[in-house]
């Protein structure tokens, strides 16, 4: 606490380039801080993390002290070449192989076992270990020049919303950890793909951009876990970060399934005229809920996350939605229930889970 923090912002254009200059001198000396067990957040193509030496148990440490996170949530590994895996992790099946000539780098991490040299402190206890080698250029620029071995949480408070932008990781982390670097906002938008391969078959335990579908045409059968088929807190999710509250905003909310017409009416009859509330949708019905919320003369705030027919659009802006009610005085806010493809059900998982699972289905 009370650190100065190094704040590096990073023009976004250069790292869209191949050829970056290697040497930089910011990226050196964030490698010497990581490679010295200090905690760097970094953006990757997912949401920021927070990063430390996966294989310094005090550094790692460090990571749930400035999270606030409990210690039995294990940590993933961030590699920078495919071939890294096999120093920290071992017993790799030919689907493993697969997922990773297929999918790497990209937004899925894979849990495996663990080889001896990951301290258990990383994995909270596991014989396992989760790897992920990102798409992000810079973010493998800064795994390279910190050791090779990152572990890295999304770069929030525990239970608050995930970063996706570099103002984000200031507003929870600043004066928290040595070094934030910036480098605008992320791709993707919501956490990587889990797929356990230490199971046959093999598992998700938590939804992402990668999905099942694309996973099942390279390597057959998938199943996903209990608790993201049900939508429900599951009793034991394989992941244990998955068993607390996540992503919350201040403010309670309520998910609402029902059509367009029916969801406003709903709000018109449960808020009360002194609460300001607060509504998420899709472009297309945004104009329904002015309409009706101006006729009731309630204090509201609407934000649309994108087009309904647009469900990368939807995700990417799922995080700064939230956290951006943070900033108003909104006491209860109402989301929609968006249908889809299977992007749509990682962007579920994360609104059913800031709800705590506090979900209205109306009939039409
Ligand atoms: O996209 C991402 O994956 C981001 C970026 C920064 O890479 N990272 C991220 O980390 O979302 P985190 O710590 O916020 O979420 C990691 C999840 C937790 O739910 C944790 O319980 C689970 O992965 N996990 C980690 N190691 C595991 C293991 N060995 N077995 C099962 N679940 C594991
Ligand atoms: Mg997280």
């Amino acid at each position: 606490m009370n650190k100065i923090t190094k704040i590096i912002e990073i023009n976004e254009e250069l790292y869209n380039i191949e050829e970056t200059p290697k040497n930089e001198e910011w990226l050196n000396a964030v490698g010497t801080t990581l490679r010295q067990g200090g905690v760097v957040a970094f953006p990757t193509e997912t949401v920021y993390g927070l990063g430390a030496n996966a294989l310094d148990k005090q550094a790692a440490q460090k990571i749930y002290e400035a999270k606030g996170r409990p210690s039995d949530n294990p940590l993933i590994i961030h590699i920078a070449k495919e071939e890294d895996v096999y120093k920290i992790a071992q017993d790799i099946s030919d689907k493993a192989y697969q997922v990773m000539k297929n999918f790497w780098p990209g937004s899925i991490t894979l849990v495996l076992n663990k080889k001896e040299n990951v301290p258990v402190e990383t994995t909270g206890g596991l014989d396992t270990v989760a790897v992920r080698f990102p798409k992000h250029m810079l973010a493998c620029k800064i795994i390279e020049a910190g050791g090779g071995f990152i572990c890295a949480p999304s770069a929030n408070i525990s239970g608050k919303p995930s970063p996706t932008k570099g103002v984000h990781v200031m507003e929870d982390m600043n004066g928290k950890i040595d070094t934030i670097v910036s480098c605008d906002n992320v791709s993707i938008g919501v956490e990587s793909t889990i797929l356990d391969m230490t199971v046959e078959p093999p598992m998700v335990l938590r939804p992402g951009a990668i999905t099942k579908e694309m996973l099942e045409k390279v390597i057959g059968k998938i199943a996903v876990d209990d608790g993201i088929l049900n939508q429900k807190q599951p009793d034991k999710p394989k992941a244990p970060g998955m068993k607390y509250r996540h992503y919350a905003p201040q403010a309670e909310m309520v998910v609402v399934k029902a059509h367009p017409l029916h969801f406003s009416d709903y709000i018109c009859k449960v808020v009360s005229k002194e609460e300001a509330i607060g509504v998420i949708c899709c472009s297309e019905h945004k104009d329904i809920y002015h309409k009706k919320l101006a006729e009731i003369k309630v204090p509201y705030i609407i934000k649309v996350l994108g087009s309904e027919k647009n469900s990368l659009e939807l995700t990417k802006n799922l995080y700064d939605t939230l956290r951006g009610f943070d900033q108003s005085k909104v006491e209860k806010i109402f989301t929609e229930s968006f249908e889809g493809d299977e992007i749509t059900q990682a962007l579920m998982n994360r609104l059913n889970k800031a709800a705590g699972y506090n979900i209205v289905k109306i009939d039409n």
